[in-house]
């Protein structure tokens, strides 16, 4: 069965980005066509990279780097749950991301936003990030905006027509997923 997870891209006390990614993860479960597991960078307790070799080499010497990579490693694709600080992505998600390498190669990924203006810078970068990383990111994305799919900026009010948008940004992130299996083998 393809294996998708959904990456919660803040660590900050208070967070947004935990209840987006459950609501998310809600969602995904009542799909038969993949198996959807919650990831949230805090549980890896990452620090500022601090490996000698370049993730490309595959030469993790930290038990976390390790334990992330196995983690990672494990799925076909990924559901980012981004923020937007200044314009882009958190510091927490792009430190996460530049721990691994192969782990990340010949996945799919979709993305999650929020933000005042939905997220979308932060998206915008990441898949800058994501063609380094041989990652395939599908078009389909959610952009939830601070103004209208949350109330006074901190509780996750969705608006409707946001499911939908989540369930076609899930078609594609599992559809290439399981089309990149060959080159993964
Ligand atoms: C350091 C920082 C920078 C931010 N910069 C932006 C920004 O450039 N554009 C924007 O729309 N929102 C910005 N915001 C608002 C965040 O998108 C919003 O607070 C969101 O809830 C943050 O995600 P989190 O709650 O999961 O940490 C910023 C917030 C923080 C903490």
């Amino acid at each position: 069965m393809t294996k998708i997870a959904i990456i919660i891209g803040s660590t900050r006390p208070g967070r947004n980005g935990e209840a987006v990614a459950r609501w998310v993860h809600d969602i995904a479960t009542k799909r038969q066509d993949a198996e959807f597991e919650l990831v949230d960078l805090k549980d890896f307790g990452l620090p500022p990279l601090d490996e000698v070799m370049p993730a490309a080499m595959g030469q993790y010497s930290h038990p976390h780097t390790r334990a992330w990579a196995e983690t990672i490693d494990s799925f076909d694709g990924y559901v980012f749950v981004t923020p937007e600080y200044n314009h882009s992505t958190s510091g927490a998600l792009k430190n996460a991301i530049d721990f691994l390498y192969a782990e990340w190669n010949n996945k799919a990924a979709g993305f999650v936003s929020y933000g005042s203006a939905g997220g979308t810078r932060a998206v915008e970068h990441l898949r800058l990030v994501m063609g380094e990383l041989q990652v395939a990111d599908v078009r389909a994305q959610v952009a939830l905006s601070l103004f209208t799919d949350f109330e006074h900026f901190s509780v996750l009010n969705p608006a409707a027509h946001q499911e939908d948008t989540v369930t076609a940004m899930l078609d594609q992130v599992v559809a290439w997923g399981e089309a990149l299996q060959p080159l993964r083998r």
